[in-house]
């Protein structure tokens, strides 16, 4: 059963600056944008690499290792290399801390 869990606190994200989280084994990229706080995966769907040392720009999170870039409201894989969505996680907000359901 998907949990809610305590990951970070709202005043550690900065716009459009991914943070790299683990609730468990599961890595987790939270990224801040205009509208909200994201949650993907943090691993890449091509190889082995953290999205949360990627970069980020307009809503796109951009692999560190071969610049694949994801849609980061919903996961998908906008470029190649990359052909599989990331899976994505909800999140909410509670008294300026982070919950991620997992
Ligand atoms: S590991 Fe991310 S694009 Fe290759």
């Amino acid at each position: 059963m998907p949990d809610w869990h305590r990951v970070a606190e709202e005043a550690d994200l900065k716009p459009e600056t991914p943070l790299g989280v683990r609730v468990g084994d599961t890595q987790i990229a939270l990224v801040r944008l205009e509208d909200g706080i994201y949650a993907v995966s943090d691993v890449c769907t091509h190889e082995y690499a953290l999205l949360s040392e990627g970069f980020c720009e307009d809503g796109r999170l951009e692999c560190p290792l071969h610049q694949a870039c994801f849609d980061i409201r919903t996961g998908k894989a906008l470029t190649e290399p990359a052909e599989v969505d990331l899976a994505t996680y909800p999140v909410k907000v509670e008294d300026g801390a982070v919950f991620v359901r997992v």
